[in-house]
């Protein structure tokens, strides 16, 4: 058997997926609206107890068309792993649409229009679920949670909040200089506190004693994408460990228009 995520085929998801922002809110200057808006992964169908606000989404986002499927959902789906939740989430990105250069993404934390739309998934999805837990990932995730505080419906959500640090904290550190292993065991340590507030607040999936990170991420601490969050019929590659797309090009258009897709050496059934 293979599960399928069935997409948005009922309102209010519906609704949100046929009148999404263009290009008049997220201007093609900071986005990469050329990829199409990625709305979400998890579940819809009023099962998720908790909700994760992710950033933007990237390179394999783009291609299987759901969130947080690459390292950064990898090392979070570890996350939840660790505190029982295995299929009871649903996650939205701040952005619909990736960030281009490294202002932008911090250029339109303010932008109405983007939050508003934003909130209509915020809102949908805490009415439709009963949500215990809500985690933002990264300083913007933290921002759009607080905005959507401020609206009516965000100041009567009773549930948990905690902002982690981003699952690819350590990695945009690292290009900036701070020393990899550190920048790995700042991330862990910043998750294990959040891990430890959150325990026993949330109703697992399948309850498991907690356990915490170390000092460096080993691969038991990754977990493998369900493929019920994928659309149908996606190769089960796509959810694999490795990396399997990536920004290529010459010249910064080029790289802007063109991902690469390889299937990963040992995933392949015709070698
Ligand atoms: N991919 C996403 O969809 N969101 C993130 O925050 C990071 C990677």
């Amino acid at each position: 058997m293979h599960p399928f995520d069935p997409g948005y085929a009922a309102d209010p998801y519906a609704a949100l997926v046929r009148d999404y922002p263009g290009t008049d809110i997220y201007p093609a200057t900071d986005f990469r609206v050329e990829w199409g808006p990625i709305f979400h992964r998890g579940r819809l169908d009023g099962t998720a107890r908790v909700l994760v606000i992710g950033q933007d989404p990237a390179a394999h986002e783009a291609i299987t068309r759901r969130i947080l499927v690459g390292t950064a959902g990898r090392r979070f789906q570890g996350f939840l792993a660790k505190l029982g939740i295995d299929t009871s989430y649903v996650m939205i990105n701040t952005y619909l649409y990736s960030v281009y250069g490294q202002s932008a993404g911090n250029a339109h934390t303010g932008d109405d229009n983007i939050a508003t739309y934003r909130h209509g998934w915020l809102d949908a999805l805490i009415a439709h679920n009963p949500v215990e837990a809500v985690i933002a990932l990264g300083g913007l995730a933290d921002n759009a949670f607080h905005t959507w505080r401020k609206t009516a419906t965000g100041a009567a959500y009773t549930g948990a909040y905690q902002h982690v640090l981003h699952p690819t904290y350590p990695d945009s550190a690292a290009s900036s200089g701070t020393d990899p292993a550190q920048a790995m065991a700042k991330l862990l340590a910043n998750w294990n506190a959040a891990l430890t507030a959150l325990d026993g607040t949330i109703t697992p999936d399948t309850a498991r004693p907690l356990t915490p990170y170390g000092t460096t991420l080993t691969p038991a601490d990754l977990a493998t994408i369900p493929e019920a969050d994928l659309p149908a019929g996606l190769p089960a590659w796509m959810r694999s460990d490795e990396a399997w797309a990536s920004r290529q090009g010459a010249t910064p258009a080029e790289k802007r228009a063109t991902i690469t897709v390889q299937i990963p050496a040992d995933q392949r059934p015709f070698t």
